[in-house]
């Protein structure tokens, strides 16, 4: 039974995990390299916790909460655990480090789960002595608010460890999705990654601002934020990171660098304070002003994630659904991508992903799936059937 969990790494994801874990009532262990960093999470949980109090989201008191988390720059406060979730930046070596003094400290009987968003699980899990017991356990910033977590098995881990963590993933009051096997990127990032290629293509050619190409994401999809608002929030050197492991694993680029430079001029989103917008303060969130009206298209804003959709799905690795489940739950999507993509009509999309792909970009190329669908009149909605029978 788990009772205690270890989350390592307290930045962005580690203390929303390690908030959302003991808001579920596990003892939990905080463990980073500077008290610095750990008193700094300490005060976001402490806030975060206080808003939902305030608003009644919380059964308990924050400080009762507060009392089932320790914090420490030692790993000793893991000799205890049952569970670990690993949070610390995308860097393998660095992973690798954890997992190894992990292995050496935790009980032998302890799942070690990393948060990547694109490093290899089988990668990490080859650093233990315990293989089998490790695995992807991918959360959404904010974690306290998203509700899915992708699980991802590597080559390795066993099935009674998926289903331990699939379970772990619904006492934390989260919906689980689990993959069949690993990919680059998982569900959640190819598709993001996607909706941020073309948004930056559209830009860079001269098709819309940053601005409209938001507004259409905000106003015409009612996204809760604009991509490039989006990937500000997440932190523009993740993105960046995601992006260049998908490209080194195999997915077809597109070549558009205004992420990059951003990343070269050190502006990397909400966390130091400026990206593709200004925010007050490094760290500090607030919503962005956007145009009301915009030329952006939104059935050519999700053309390529459309298309990578039907990739994962003519590749058998997922459905329909579970596509549309990670986008509404993992970034809150009024509704599925693919349902979307089904209104606003397959043919819509075809026709811009050709027009595209005969400019010369590769990655826009329809899949065989999506041709056939559309040569057999399975158009959406309108024609009654697409990625769903209406
Ligand atoms: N703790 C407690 N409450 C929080 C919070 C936190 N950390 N963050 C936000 N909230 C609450 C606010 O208090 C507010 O509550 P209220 O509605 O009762 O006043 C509510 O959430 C909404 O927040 P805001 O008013 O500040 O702003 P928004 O309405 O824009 O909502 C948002 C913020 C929930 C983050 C929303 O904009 C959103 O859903 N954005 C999309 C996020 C997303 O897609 N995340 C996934 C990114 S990809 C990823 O993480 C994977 C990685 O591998 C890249």
């Amino acid at each position: 039974m788990i009772q205690k969990i270890v989350v390592v790494g307290a930045g962005t994801m580690g203390h929303g995990i390690a908030e959302v874990a003991a808001i579920s009532g596990f003892k939990v262990g905080v463990i980073d390299i500077a008290w610095e960093f750990l008193n700094r999470a300490k005060e976001r949980i402490t806030d975060s916790l206080n808003r939902l109090y305030e608003k009644g989201q919380l059964k308990e008191r924050p400080e009762d909460v507060l009392s089932r988390i320790e914090f420490n720059i030692s790993y000793e406060i893991a000799r205890d655990a049952d569970f670990a979730i690993e949070a610390v930046p995308e860097n393998l070596e660095l992973k690798k480090k954890v997992f190894k003094t992990l292995d050496e400290i935790a009980p032998k009987h302890a799942i070690l789960a990393t948060n990547t968003s694109s490093i290899p699980i089988s990668d990490i899990a080859e650093a233990t002595s315990r293989k089998e017991k490790v695995i992807g356990m991918h959360f959404f910033n904010p974690p306290v608010i998203m509700k899915l977590v992708e699980i991802i098995p590597s080559k390795y881990t066993s099935e009674d460890v998926v289903n331990l963590t699939v379970d772990l993933a619904k006492k934390m009051n989260k919906i689980p999705v689990r993959l069949r096997y690993e990919i680059p990127g998982f569900i959640s990032n190819r598709i993001f990654i996607r909706l941020l290629q073309e948004a930056c293509r559209e830009v860079e050619s001269g098709e819309g601002t940053i601005e409209e190409v938001d507004s259409a994401a905000r106003n015409k999809l009612k996204l809760p934020m604009g991509l490039f608002e989006l990937a500000d929030y997440v932190g523009l050197d993740v993105i960046v990171d995601i992006w260049n492991v998908l490209v080194s694993r195999g997915t077809l680029d597109v070549k558009c660098s205004l992420f990059k430079n951003k990343v070269n001029e050190k502006n990397l989103g909400v966390k130091s304070g400026k990206g593709f917008y200004t925010y007050p303060s490094p760290g500090k969130y607030t919503k962005v002003q956007l145009p009301a009206e915009s030329k952006i298209d939104p059935a050519r804003l999700i053309s390529l994630a459309v298309n990578e959709s039907s990739w994962m799905i003519e590749n058998k690795i997922v459905e329909a659904k579970d596509i549309d489940t990670v986008m509404i739950y993992g970034f809150n999507f009024p509704k599925g991508l693919l349902e979307i993509a089904d209104e606003l009509g397959l043919d819509v999309i075809y026709n811009y992903l050709k027009e595209i792909y005969n400019r010369g970009y590769e990655a826009y190329k329809p899949t065989a799936l999506l041709e056939k669908m559309v040569k057999e009149g399975k158009i959406g909605k309108k024609s009654g059937e697409g990625f769903y029978k209406y």
